[in-house]
Order: C-alpha cells, then structure tokens, then sequence
C-alpha cells in the first residue's frame, strides 16, 4: 500500500448493505427485535432506487371484488417466471404478500383508496384469476409513486426503532474467514475518506440491481450491483444472470420508466399503422401481457417496419382516451414525467416507448430464508443473507411480473429479519478479526487511485453499455453473444489503462464511478457468459437459434463464478417442491398469455 489507512472497527449483531426496500425492510425487522443493526449505504436511504418505483406492490387482498386469492398469484408468478421459479419460494412470496402488504398499510404507507376506505389494486401484466380465466386487480397502489410512499416509511420506521445508519459508505468488500463464513465488510467513508470495518454476525446484502451496465435502463445511475460483485470476489456464484428484463414502456430517448400501471388503467399500444398490435401476439391479455412476451412482441413489429416516428424505431403508448380525472388521480407521476422527458401531454398525444432495460432476474442465490446458498445441494454460508433485486431467490425466474419487485423487497426483507432473530442472541460476543481483514479491498482501491493510463470511466463505462446493449438484447443468438463476449473481455481488459483524476480520498466521485465501473464488468462478464452458455429460450432469454424452451435438459438454475476474466458455470436444482399441502405443484406446460 502507498498510504496508511485510518481503520476504524464496528461490531454489530447485524450488518445491512443498501438502504432501499428490502435493506430498510430488513433493518426495521431486525432493530425492532432487539438486534444491534447498522445499516451501510452509499446515497441517503430515501434516494435509494426503490423511490422510483411506480404501478404497486402486488398482493391478492381481493379488495376490488375480483375474488382474488394467494393461489392466483401463486400459479401466475410461476408461469410469469417460465417454470424457473422455486415454487417454495413462491410460495413463501405470495402468502406472505398479504400480512406484509397489511403491515405496510399499518406502518403508515398512504395507499390510494377506493371508496370504501380500502386499498386501492389495479391489474397489471400477467395477474389473472382462475389460471387466465379473466384479469386480476392485484397492484396495491399508491397512485403512481408506490415505491416513494413505501420507501419513506420504512426509514421513518427505522429511525423509530434506533436503526443506525452509515450514510454515503460505499462498500468494497465482503470480510470472509477461511472456514468461508462471512464476518463483515469494509467499506468507505466517502465524506472523509476514512476505511470502516463492520463485523456483525450476519451481513444482508441489500444492494439491488446492476442495469447500469447497459446503455438504456429505468434504473438510477446508482444501480451499479456492488453486492453482486462483492460476492463474484468472493469466489461464490451468481445464479441465472441470463436473465434480464426489458420493461415495455421505457420513454424513447430517456428510458425514464413509464409505468405498467398505466396499461393497467387502460393505457394501449400501437405501430405505425395505427395497429393494437398486442391482440396478435396474446390474444387474451393484449396491452396486458407479460413485459417478456410485450417486449418481444414491439421489437418485432419495429424490426418489421412498423416502428412509429421519423426512424420507425419506436412504438406509441395511448392514454389520451382516459378520463383526465384517472390520469389526475392515478398516474400524476408519468404524465409529469411524459411530459418533462417526451415534451408530451398524455391527454392529448401518446407517449414514444421502447423496450428498455429495467431489472436483473439473477443475483446471489439464496434460499427462501434469504440465507445465501452456494451449490446445487443449496449449502449455505454461514454469516451471509442476500434480499431484493441484489438476491435471486428465485421467486422471478426467467421473468419477473409487474409488482412482484416491490413485493419481493418487503416479504425477504421481512424473511431476513425473521431468519436473523431465530439465530442472533442479541449483543452476543464477536470473535477478533485477523488484522489483515479487509486489507486486499484496500490494495484494490489503491490500485485504482494510483494507476496510469489514458482512460476516463466514463469512456470505458460508455464501451461496456453499448456492447450490452446491442449483444445481450432482447433477441439473441450464438453468433451475436459470442461478438459480444469478446468485445466485453476487451473492455474489461482497459480497466488497466485506467486513470482517475482526483487522486484525493475526501468525497472523491472520480474513486467511486471507477469501483461501481469495475463492480458492472464482473457482472457484465458473467451475464454474456451465462447467456451463451443457455441453448435454449425461456423467460427474458430469447434466443433466435434456439426458440423453444427446453425443460429437458435446461430447467436449472445456472450458476457462475469468476476468476480474472474467466467464467464458470455450474447448475442448481429449480425447487419443484411446495412448502405446504395447501397448493401443488404446477408443472411446466406451454406458456401462452
Ligand atoms: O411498471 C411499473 O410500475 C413497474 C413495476 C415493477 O417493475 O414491478
């Protein structure tokens, strides 16, 4: 090391990495049990990326007189994933979504209402009654800034029960022992520049997802998945990182997200021949579909020529024929937003959309108890939870449904502090960490700092979104992905002609953008590599050269690891198991919406 580094130690019961739904979920949980919490985040909790989540959290409270129920959801979310997801989980989700969603309402989340005082549920794409028998209203909304109002009042929940908060620390890596139990993490102080050791009992990494590797996303510029490539260092798997979803209605140009929710309301989509083309491809749940099956269904009619605007790259998104008072009442957000970034006023002219980057299936395996697992016999490591976008459950699958994001951040954040109470005794003793804990994280930064070369951040960061852009796109096949696994190995590799400006360690932005740089290309890395290696179509990965979904030989989770630049893949069971009698199994069968 060139300097000498001022470390200070912390102990805690323990440690949350990321302060959005899940992390502020969990930290509640766990400091309202007794348990000494600290949670470490690199933005101000209320800026994490959860606030700009929109159309609902999804749970089947049945309040619009659908006679809606947990086993609907239950049967729509497996199919929504492609059979990929683990039905015990699922299983945990969507029975759980009810008291979680309640427990919101009590903590103080202001929910639209209907006219009996209820929790207002809109439909959304993919929810439906009796197996597709007609359109669930499932979305609990509140209007169109569910994530804002959710968001808020876990960290005012926190702040109730003593959580203690390290804001703007950005997290290097995780502390693991030689017995692999993970002990803690170091991280940075970015106001001064000070080094912080935090050992805690459990570390819950809550550091949601990494759709700033591509060029066109939904997600803030904060979305970098820190804790993904603290796991990837670490040595241990990422699992199904194939699976990225295109969330239909990104604004052309911005990718601003424009909510389901909107479509939910009655929104509509059309091409250049002024087409509804969505009754083509689902018959049933047109506008309404799936975002996988949506997604697909625009590429091609562009791809086919019937794209709107000058480029016919694009497709049109009509509110215009909604009563002003719903577009007042339920969707201010994206009529402001429509406005500021596609100069358009929704009552009057349709929205320009493109299929836009928006959430990462894959993550860090677990188990349904929010414990990280590392291997096909689902082994777990000791001292490590993972929860939200950052986890992959795998309640998702190959696909996530509209709603089923929020849901997954409040029931596994629930879930975690449940598994922490049942094997934390409060301030129990912690055992001393060798000093050299956390020092190789240090070297890293060092490295980064002190480097010479002749590239920014952001012309490498530039490099890297553009690749994954065009080569893991919603359609993909061999030769496309293995172009683009080059072109990544060849960005990754000028990290080493990398020079940062500010060399100094007091709010450096420079330091930081190159760390979340190198974090992105791990992931980038193994993502090409995972979706190369699947053979078949399923979900989000829709492969040209292999179009059917093959259950066969593919209905496994893929796990891959990662040394320098290399990738290895490994596989793990989907879990074809319920964890009660009170629903079976639901075996694969062909998906159509
Ligand atoms: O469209 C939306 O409001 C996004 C919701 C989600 O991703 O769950």
């Amino acid at each position: 090391m060139t300097q000498t580094h001022k470390i200070t130690d912390h102990r805690f019961d323990v440690l949350v990495v990321g302060a959005g739904g899940a992390g502020l979920r969990a930290t509640l949980g766990m400091s309202a049990a007794g348990l000494k919490t600290a949670c470490v985040t690199k933005v101000f909790p209320t800026r994490s990326h959860t606030v700009a989540a929109q159309g609902g959290v999804g749970a089947a409270l049945g309040n619009m007189g659908d006679g809606d129920n947990w086993k609907n959801h239950f049967y729509d979310t497996i199919k929504g994933s492609d059979w990929l997801g683990d039905q015990d989980a699922i299983e945990y989700m969507c029975r759980n979504a009810i008291p979680s969603v309640i427990e919101l309402e009590h903590f103080g989340v202001p929910f639209s209402r209907t006219p009996e005082g209820k929790i207002y549920q809109r439909p959304f794409g993919g929810h439906t009654i009796n197996q597709g028998e007609s359109m669930a209203k499932r979305a609990c909304a509140a209007a169109d800034r569910t994530g804002h109002a959710i968001l808020h009042t876990l960290y005012q929940q926190c702040l109730k029960h003593q959580a203690e908060f390290f804001v703007e620390y950005f997290a290097l890596d995780l502390i693991m022992d030689d017995q692999g139990r993970c002990r803690g993490v170091i991280a940075l102080c970015l106001e001064d520049g000070t080094l912080h050791r935090f050992q805690a009992h459990m570390v819950v990494l809550a550091t949601g997802g990494y759709g700033r590797a591509f060029f066109s996303c939904t997600s803030a510029h904060t979305c970098t998945g820190d804790g993904n490539a603290m796991v990837l260092r670490a040595g241990l798997p990422l699992q199904d990182m194939e699976f990225i979803q295109f969330h239909p209605t990104g604004i052309y140009g911005s990718g601003c997200l424009i909510t389901e929710g909107a479509r939910g309301e009655g929104g509509y989509l059309t091409n250049s021949e002024g087409e509804r083309f969505m009754e083509r491809y689902a018959p049933n749940a047109k506008d309404l579909a799936s975002r996988d099956v949506v997604s697909r269904a625009m590429t091609i009619e562009i791809h086919e020529g019937r794209g709107v605007g000058p480029n016919k790259d694009h497709i049109y998104l009509h509110l215009e024929h909604l009563d002003p008072k719903v577009l007042h009442e339920r969707l201010p957000g994206i009529s402001e937003t429509a406005k500021i970034f596609a100069g358009v006023d929704v009552t009057k002219q349709p929205i320009p959309v493109l299929p836009t980057v928006h959430y990462n299936m894959g993550g860090i395996p677990t188990n349904y108890m929010a414990e990280v697992v590392k291997d096909d016999k689902g082994t777990v490591v000791p001292g490590l939870m993972a929860i939200g976008e950052a986890a992959c459950v795998s309640v998702h699958g190959a696909n996530r449904l509209g709603t089923n994001s929020l849901l997954d951040l409040v029931v596994f954040g629930r879930a975690a502090a449940h598994r922490a109470i049942e094997l934390i005794r409060p301030n129990s003793p912690h055992s001393v960490l060798p000093d050299s804990s956390g020092l190789q994280a240090i070297e890293r930064m060092e490295k980064i700092l002190t480097n010479k070369g002749t590239l920014k951040s952001s012309e490498i960061r530039l490099n890297m979104q553009r690749t994954m852009q065009r080569f893991c796109a919603v359609f993909r096949d061999e030769k496309l992905m293995s172009e683009g696994q080059e072109k990544i190995r060849q960005v990754h590799a000028s990290l080493k002609d990398l020079e940062i400006t500010d060399k100094s360690l007091i709010w450096n932005s420079d330091l930081v953008e190159a760390l979340e740089l190198h974090n992105l290309l791990e992931q980038s890395l193994v993502t090409l590599a995972s979706a190369l290696n699947r053979k078949e179509s399923r979900g989000a990965h829709a492969r040209e050269d292999f179009a059917e979904r093959d259950d066969e030989n593919w209905l496994k989770h893929t796990l891959s690891t990662l040394s320098g630049n290399k990738t290895k893949i490994a596989y793990r069971p989907v879990q074809m198991k319920t964890l009660t009698d009170e629903v079976d199994v639901i075996p694969p069968k062909k998906r159509v919406y």
